[in-house]
């Protein structure tokens, strides 16, 4: 049942209104509706169908009268006025069967929803997508202490509580929660001096870990009113942890529901990426009350316009608050890591796609990534200025209003009077270009030749060229800047750029802040790299030089058994010891390329990958910069202690990233005594984790995983750490014993998303294990999916994706990730998100 963006027709009934009241009981809520539907006169027919999933229909009437709908799958029809008419029904659903956590289900005695995208039609019948938008009154019964809903708290009883939003939202913005829970009480005043209540609530147990999210929404509220001249629209703003959750988050209309992981934190529990992470989710949120909410989408296809410039947004928001140095690299590695391996492989897919089975199998990093780099293009080409034009108008035009890409582009054209024809291929051509570069010199004039291609990708074949900003300056050889970032437009399959009046040969830096999500394809030379880290204006292409220069060696010790060069030795020790670079840039540098990328480089250039050698090459590189460093390392490891308390800002963290990376080098010469020194003599997650990361890294650290075991038994989120730490650094060999020690675990509670991602989400982290040669890894995997996909198909089907390399590799290997990958398509009662997943792959 593939569905077609070219097949859109609009809603034949609009809502004017929807009152619903929930009567709340694990086994039997009993949910009573109260539509007002309105003749939509943009529509073409006068069918009336509502969506409903899993619900048992007791009655329903319109107008009074009672009616006998006809069931259908997925819904039902009914005859019908053609003019205004109230719907009622009322139906009966059990929270507590719900495993999915999609719909009213249950988490430790509470009850929440999760709509995004089509669970509304879990709950009650409703026209359930999202170009139907109506004000919303909701009335909870319930003897539960809170009781909560979107919009503005509207009456209160002993056992009952009304909300009503007066925001015309669709239905996937619907959301209820109702439990035992304290609240962490802030408050916010609008630009417009407007009060708003905040709160942040949690388990009872949970209550000291809020405090930083009051902070963060905050921040994010000031930065939005500041930033983009978004003000916050109702009185009350909720924000509720929920430890079973599929996603991180999402933005429900006044009423934020957030995975417990991405909303709680201290010091003790919380490394300062999880704080930074938990501060850009609250964000991101946050700044969909406008980028989603007053604008939403009018079909799934567009899901991009949303996430994208969401996405988009809390990038620059992380920026602004913490370093943009830092947030770009960050930001690049995750691009690397999770779109470019998709749009490189069976799963790749339009920024916004043109058909689907299943959305939920689309909230990915193309969506979200790639879609805030094709955000970050259009700015960079159109400049600051023009974009703000462009978003004031965006939010002029289209408020209230489900939008398309074609609105969203349509602003910048008005704003700007740029021709957007081009560039909207971005949007409808899967894959992920490559850009070579070559150069000549002569007689004061540089020559760069760009061309660009982008392969084929499942179901398209051709592609056209895009519109390429490539941000370029240019070094002289003492390492001045003569030419300052210039953005070069590449729109033709090739094209070629001068800058003449030079005095000698310069270095070139090219895609400078990463102006574009290509992969570069240029012959550098290792002392060119090593030049340009250090001597490179943009700190993007300094570390992405020194990316480079890795990735060429890592290749050439697993093609050639070479040693590493030591000019690679020589420039990371200079980088390492050069004490006028910010901390967390010099740990960037020791972030060697995945054992996953390596891979993939590998591939490009025609090898089949062979994943112990590659595992064992990055052990070797390791080990050859511990030795090279020997002294360097304890000196840099001195240098970055904090006498201190904690804080999360960035000046500590890029420290303590710093000490963590240094110190992984560290145990290689030590054999883990520094390590064990940090560990017990740390109070705080982030020293913690990073001395155990590094005594596992060496093969020590049982005492010490045990120790944090019994310390932490009570708190899931710490547990979680400890249970994905293993996997992903288990000995490749090792890994399928402690995958099945793991998961004999009681703790290993599978039904739990993120115990779940724990141990099988990490498992991509671990290539050289996952792709044991016996093919044991992917059969346990395959079952464990398996076992998920019949309690949660949203989060099984998402990390089958773990599978979507298979082609990469040997035949046999091949072979036996092909036969795991169709037995999971062949077991009976798989899901459709899965069965679309495992399709695609299998191709
Ligand atoms: N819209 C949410 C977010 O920001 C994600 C929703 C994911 N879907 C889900 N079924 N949990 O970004
Ligand atoms: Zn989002």
């Amino acid at each position: 049942q593939k569905i077609y963006l070219a097949d859109y027709t609009p809603p034949t009934y609009l809502v004017e209104h929807v009152d619903l009241t929930f009567r709340l009981a694990p086994k039997n809520t009993r949910v009573l509706a109260r539509i007002r539907f309105v003749p939509n006169p943009a529509a073409t027919s006068r069918d009336f169908f509502l969506h409903g999933e899993l619900l048992t229909l007791i009655n329903a009437s319109i107008d009074g009268t009672p009616v006998t709908p006809t069931l259908v799958e997925g819904g039902l029809s009914c005859d019908v006025p053609d003019a205004p008419f109230t719907w009622e029904s009322e139906v009966e659903i059990a929270p507590i069967e719900n495993t999915a956590l999609d719909g009213l289900y249950m988490s430790d005695g509470m009850y929440c929803t999760q709509c995004e995208a089509e669970g509304f039609r879990r709950i009650t019948y409703y026209p359930d997508r999202p170009d139907v938008m109506a004000p919303f009154t909701v009335r909870i019964e319930s003897d539960l202490p809170v009781l909560l809903s979107n919009g503005n708290p509207a009456d209160r009883g002993a056992d009952f509580a009304v909300w009503h939003d007066p925001w015309p939202k669709p239905s996937y913005l619907f959301a209820l929660v109702a439990g035992n829970l304290v609240a962490k009480r802030g408050s916010f005043d609008t630009m417009s001096g407007k009060h708003v209540d905040l709160a942040v609530w949690t388990r009872p147990a949970d209550a000291a870990k809020a405090d930083f999210a009051v902070g963060a929404l905050q921040r994010a509220m000031k930065w939005d009113e500041d930033v983009y001249g978004r003000e916050y629209d109702l009185d009350v703003f909720n924000i509720v942890a929920v430890s079973d959750f599929n996603s991180g988050a999402m933005e429900n209309k006044g009423l934020n529901i957030f995975n417990t992981a991405a909303v709680l934190a201290s010091p003790d529990t919380a490394t300062d990426l999880d704080y930074e992470r938990v501060e850009g989710v609250i964000a991101h949120e946050y700044f969909h009350n406008w980028t989603g909410n007053r604008i939403t989408c009018r079909d799934w296809f567009q899901l991009s316009l949303k996430e994208g410039l969401t996405v988009f947004r809390d990038q620059q928001f992380t920026g602004d608050l913490h370093g943009h140095a830092t947030k770009r690299i960050r930001d690049v590695i995750k691009l690397r890591a999770r779109q470019f391996r998709e749009d490189n492989g069976p799963l790749a897919h339009n920024v916004r796609p043109e058909s689907f089975v299943e959305i939920s199998n689309f909230y990915t990093g193309t969506i979200y990534e790639k879609g805030a780099e094709v955000i970050r293009m259009l700015r960079t080409l159109v400049g600051p200025e023009a974009y703000a034009k462009a978003l004031d108008l965006y939010f002029a035009r289209h408020d209230g209003q489900a939008a398309t890409i074609e609105d969203w582009l349509q602003v910048f054209v008005d704003a700007t009077g740029r021709d957007l024809t081009q560039f909207k291929r971005w949007y409808s051509q899967a894959g992920t270009p490559r850009v070579a570069v070559t150069e000549d010199y002569t007689d004061g004039t540089l020559t760069l030749t760009l061309r660009q291609t982008t392969p084929p990708t499942p179901g398209q074949t051709d592609k056209q060229p895009l519109v390429i900003p490539v941000a370029v300056g240019l070094l002289n050889p003492n390492g001045d800047e003569v030419v300052p970032t210039t953005v070069l437009e590449l729109t033709g399959a090739e094209q070629t750029f001068t800058f003449s009046g030079l005095a000698s040969r310069p270095v070139a830096s090219v895609l400078r802040g990463f102006s574009a999500p290509v992969i570069l394809q240029r012959e550098q030379s290792a002392e060119e790299l090593a030049f340009l880290m250090a001597h490179d204006t943009d700190s993007f292409v300094r570390w992405d030089s020194g990316r480079a220069l890795a990735c060429q060696v890592l290749v050439s010790m697993v093609r050639d058994h070479a040693a590493p060069l030591p000019a690679y030795l020589d420039a990371i020790a200079a980088t390492l010891a050069d004490e006028t670079l910010d901390p967390a840039l010099r740990a960037f540098v020791l972030d060697l390329p995945s054992e996953e990328s390596t891979a993939q480089t590998l591939f490009d250039l025609g090898a089949t990958p062979e994943p112990d050698a590659i595992h064992d090459a990055h052990e070797a590189l390791k080990n050859h910069l511990a030795e090279h460093m020997v002294t360097l390392l304890p000196q840099v490891y001195a240098a970055c202690q904090i006498n201190e308390a904690y804080t999360p800002d960035a000046a500590q963290a890029g420290k303590r990233a710093l000490a963590n990376a240094v110190l992984n080098l560290i145990s290689r010469n030590d054999g883990g005594a520094t390590a064990e020194m940090q560990f017990t003599a740390s109070n705080n997650m982030t020293l913690s984790l990073g001395a155990l990361h590094s005594l596992l890294d060496v093969g020590q650290g049982r005492a010490e995983l045990a120790a944090f075991a019994q310390r932490w038994a009570d708190d899931r989120l710490v547990i979680d750490k400890w249970f994905s730490l293993q996997v992903s650094l288990a000995a490749p060999r090792r890994l399928l014993a402690v995958l099945t020690d793991l998961t004999g675990l009681e703790s290993f509670d599978w039904k739990n998303p993120n115990r779940f991602r724990a141990v099988f989400g990490a498992i991509t982290s671990n290539p050289a294990g996952f792709h044991q040669a016996d093919g044991s890894v992917y059969r346990l995997m395959a079952d464990w999916l398996i076992r998920l996909d019949s309690a949660n198909p949203w989060t099984a089907s998402r990390l089958s994706a773990a599978f979507d390399g298979w082609r990469r590799y040997d035949k046999a290997r091949q072979g036996l990730m092909r036969a795991q990958i169709e037995r999971i398509a062949k077991t009976p009662a798989i899901s459709r998100e899965m069965a679309e997943m495992v399709g695609r792959m299998l191709g």
